[in-house]
This record gives C-alpha cells, sequence and structure tokens, in this order.
C-alpha cells in the first residue's frame, strides 16, 4: 500500500477512496499541520494532500524522500514551490472548476452586501439602534447600469461576469489572454480602475501579481467605487486600503481574504463600509468535497502511473 500524508482529515465519503489502495497518515489537530510536523511526516510518502495554508517549499519537498505528488486542496497553489517540485520531479495538481460557482457566489454576496449595507443594517439592528423608516435611511447604491471591474478574467472572473448580467451591470475586464468581445470590455488596469463602480479581484498570486494593488490603484478609482477581493489577500497592499477607505477615496470594500490570515488590518475592523469575511469563498458542502475529492483523485492517477487531472500549469 503506498503512503500517503494527508496535512487534515477528507471527508468520509473522499477519505474510503484510499481503502485498499494507499496507507493513509492524516494530521487530525484542530489547527493547521505545524510546519515542523509536516517536515517530519513527509518522509518516505509517495503522495501529500495538502491545503492551502501548508508551506510546501523545497525543504518539504526535499524531505518527502520518495514523494511523487502534491495534492493541493485549493485552485490557488501560491503555498507550493512550484518550480522546485518540478526539479524534484514531483506532479503537482489543484482543485480548478469545482469552486467556480462557490467563489462567484461568494463574491456576489459581498458585492451586494457592501452596496446595500446589509451587514452594516444587522449590526444596527442587533444593537437596538434603528429608530423607525425614514426616506434617507440607510441608502445604499444601486448596480443596474454601472460597471463592474473583474481583474483576472479566467474561470471565476468569469462566473462573477455572468451572475453580474442578472443585475443588469456593463463589464469590464483584464486579461493576461485575449477572450471574446461579448463577454464584456477589455481594458488596461489603470483604465478599469479608473471607471469601474466595483472592482473585483480574480488573479492569482504570483511574483508578478503580489501587492499588484496599492496606494497609486486606489487613488485613480471613482470615489463613489466598491472593491471586492475573493481571490488572495496578498494582491493587496492591506495598509493602503486602509488609507483609501478612511481618506474617502473609495466608497466600501467587501473582503474575503487578507494580506496575513487569519489576522485582519486593524483599521478594517473599525470600519463600517467593509464587509469581511473569514476567506469563506469555496465553504459549502459541495464544494469543499469535491475540492478534497478532486485533490484525492489526483493523487490516485498519479500513483497509479496515470496522468493527472488536473496538474498546475
Ligand atoms: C482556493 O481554492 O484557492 C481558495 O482560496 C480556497 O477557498
Amino acid at each position: 500500500m503506498l503512503p500517503v500524508l494527508l496535512t487534515a482529515r477528507l471527508p468520509a465519503s473522499v477519505m474510503r477512496r484510499f481503502d485498499g489502495v494507499c496507507d493513509v497518515d492524516a494530521f487530525a489537530g484542530p489547527d493547521e499541520m505545524p510546519y515542523d510536523e509536516l517536515l517530519r511526516r513527509v518522509a518516505g510518502k509517495a503522495a501529500l494532500v495538502s491545503l492551502i495554508m501548508d508551506r510546501v517549499d523545497d525543504a518539504v519537498l526535499a524531505a518527502g524522500t520518495g514523494l511523487r505528488v502534491v495534492a493541493n486542496v485549493g485552485v490557488g497553489y501560491n503555498n507550493i514551490d512550484v518550480t522546485a517540485a518540478r526539479a524534484r520531479g514531483v506532479i503537482v495538481t489543484n482543485t480548478p472548476d469545482v469552486l467556480t460557482d462557490a467563489t462567484a457566489d461568494l463574491t456576489w454576496a459581498l458585492v451586494l452586501t457592501v452596496t446595500r449595507r446589509v451587514a452594516e443594517g444587522d449590526r444596527l439592528v442587533r444593537r437596538g439602534g434603528w429608530q423607525r423608516w425614514a426616506l434617507d435611511f440607510m441608502l445604499g447604491t444601486e448596480l443596474r447600469g454601472k460597471q463592474l471591474g473583474i481583474v483576472g478574467f479566467g474561470r471565476i472572473g468569469q462566473a462573477v461576469a455572468d451572475r453580474a448580467r442578472a443585475f443588469g451591470m456593463r463589464i469590464a475586464f483584464t486579461s493576461r489572454t485575449p477572450r471574446p468581445e461579448e463577454h464584456g470590455e477589455r481594458m488596461r488596469l489603470d483604465e478599469l480602475l479608473a471607471t469601474s463602480d466595483v472592482v473585483s479581484l480574480h488573479a492569482p498570486l504570483t511574483k508578478d501579481t503580489e501587492r499588484m494593488i496599492g496606494q497609486p490603484q486606489f487613488a485613480r478609482m471613482k470615489r463613489s467605487a466598491y472593491f471586492i477581493n475573493t481571490s488572495r489577500g496578498a494582491l493587496v497592499d492591506e495598509a493602503s486600503l486602509v488609507w483609501a477607505l478612511k481618506e474617502g477615496l473609495i466608497a466600501g470594500a467587501g473582503l474575503d481574504v487578507f494580506e496575513r490570515e487569519p489576522s485582519v488590518h486593524p483599521g478594517l475592523l473599525e470600519l463600517e463600509n467593509v464587509v469581511l469575511t473569514p476567506h469563506v469563498g469555496s465553504a459549502t458542502v459541495e464544494t469543499r468535497t469535491a475540492m478534497a475529492d478532486l485533490a484525492v483523485r489526483n493523487v490516485l492517477a498519479v500513483l497509479s502511473g496515470e496522468p493527472a487531472l488536473t496538474p498546475v500549469p
């Protein structure tokens, strides 16, 4: 039986796939697996199933004598040193597609929550602060006829755009690869930032995209615009976002991801016009099960000599 390390337990229905094929060593702690323990327990394993907060660097790959595949449970794989893996002949896989709808839905939950002040209203009601109905009370912003600027037009960006049609929004997008114009208008980033009413980030985190949104980018945005991020926190200089919100350079933000998770910049916690969720873009029973299942199917494919289903590019 081939030895496999899981840095977290997976749903029972998914674990059953290993029955009779692999000898599973699963970290059972309530928190994430400590790095030192990962280094120790990866030795001699043929496969590693990792989560997006596990650091799989060259030291882990070196310690993983016999490692053939690292299957990340997540579409993002910035936690893995893919170059080092390639150099060591280790295949890296991720879980695209299966989380597209869940993440696009959560993006829209944030758009609607921040533009219609849902979380702010909820807090007001709970603290007994609601006095009366008034014509000018808690006014939000409508979306129909406005422009949604999507930064990074991969699967999730496109799924967010699909939903925008139901809300009557125009789409602008940035993309490294050409896309058919029926999706919306392709723009340079600075033009998209200057003209969009809602800006939503859907780019992968790489050396090139790290902190791609900072002071100059926030300064370009409309004062009435909202900023949404459900991709990776490190795409944004969080201190600059706080600055932009406090200076009134943008109208609000909806954030599911943060620069140093699970820490959140204290400046964000103080602001009523910011909606914060704890990196739950893909957090539905159906999607998390499908992600775990795809990661395990990738492991089983590689260990049986088949091509990985979803190798990282
Ligand atoms: C991913 O898959 O990269 C997501 O961030 C996990 O929810």
